[in-house]
């Protein structure tokens, strides 16, 4: 039975070529909630040094229930999709009130929790407490959606519910971590996206229904992703003497409650900034150009101008930080880097 082919080749490949990952040490549930928050949406080598300054900090849960936010946010500059990192921390609050501060061990009960959904309890119950059951993501779905032919998109919630009911069939029931992560392996090195899958390496290509019928390239089917809208900002490096001017952003939206520069909607000139300076009475100095960048977002595209712009007097309304606190302190998202190293730099 294909199946059980399946099965068996795929075990005997990751017994060779199982990366090793430092959630692969040691299984915890604590370890493998982090590891697979941080990797959603977040490439494996971008993750680890990120899991292990994480756990370093924070190594169980009542140290995550009780973190200051800002130092959380700090720990996770960078990964992007801050409210990951906010989820976890009312996660592991609800996990010390409701459930005596222990992970719950199954995949119905740990659903119920904040930020751990279909997928991640599938990697957690798996992984940590041996339940046989799949932790269907974008690149198990890629394999599957290969290795039966299928044509439906895999972006559907009905498509994920439909592998996630079929691999019930041939998950082993003795270590079914040990098989996702087999799977999750396949999908990062050899069934990779993009038309470039390396077929020829893959343990199960005899199995593959689109390899057999040349279709490779043509699986998954997703539908088309929402076009991102456009918006223009200019950044205000403010600075006196060591400081720098920043603000917190609002609690919600868009990098709720990170560090940001000043900034206005637009691409403003030094024109403009003289006249509205001029007019708000800001005490500036002169106006130094530093760079245009852009960031992508999910849904958000930022294209920004940047200017430094030295002050007489500190501006009232934002918060003036040294620069040595700036970097050691404060969670600025990557959206702002190019302005973030030109000070650093500076
Ligand atoms: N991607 C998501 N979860 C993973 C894991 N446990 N190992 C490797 N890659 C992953």
């Amino acid at each position: 039975m294909k199946e059980e082919k399946i099965k068996q080749n795929l075990q005997t490949w990751y017994k060779k070529n199982k990366r090793d990952l430092p959630w692969r040490q040691n299984t915890n549930p604590y370890n493998v909630w982090i590891s697979e928050i941080m990797l959603q949406q977040t490439r494996v080598e971008a993750v680890i040094p990120y899991f292990q300054r994480f756990l370093t900090e924070l190594p169980n849960i009542s140290s995550l229930a009780t973190v200051k936010e800002d130092r959380l946010l700090k720990l996770w500059e960078g990964l992007g999709y801050y409210s990951r990192a906010k989820n976890l921390k009312k996660c592991a609050q609800v996990i010390e009130e409701n459930y005596h501060g222990k992970m719950p061990e199954t995949f119905e009960e740990l659903k119920k929790l904040p930020g751990i959904g279909f997928y991640t309890a599938g990697a957690i119950a798996s992984i940590s407490f041996h339940e046989p059951v799949g932790a269907i993501d974008g690149n198990v779905l890629r394999i599957f959606s290969r290795l039966y032919l299928d044509f439906d998109d895999i972006t559907k919630e009905k498509t994920k519910r439909k592998y996630f009911e079929k691999i019930k069939s041939f998950i082993p029931s003795e270590n079914p971590g040990e098989f996702n992560q087999a799977l999750m392996d396949l999908g990062a090195t050899i069934c990779i996206p993009n038309g470039k899958a390396k077929c020829e390496q893959c343990p199960i290509a005899k199995e593959c229904l689109a390899y057999q019928q040349g279709k490779v390239d043509m699986l998954p089917q997703k539908s088309p992703k929402k076009e991102r809208t456009v918006e223009e900002k200019t950044i205000f490096l403010y600075t006196y003497q060591d400081e720098i001017a920043i603000k917190k952003r609002p609690k919600t939206g868009l990098l709720a409650s990170l560090y940001e520069y000043p900034n206005q909607k637009g691409f403003w000139t030094e024109k403009d900034i003289q006249e509205d300076a001029k007019k708000k009475k800001l005490p500036i100095k002169n106006i130094l150009y530093v760079k245009e960048s852009s960031h992508i977002f999910s849904h958000i595209k930022w294209n920004m101008i940047g200017y430094e712009i030295p002050v007489k007097e500190k501006i009232e309304g934002f918060l003036w930080v040294k620069k040595e606190e700036l970097f050691s302190k404060y969670s600025i998202p990557t959206a702002f880097k190019t302005y973030t190293e030109y000070l650093k730099n500076k």
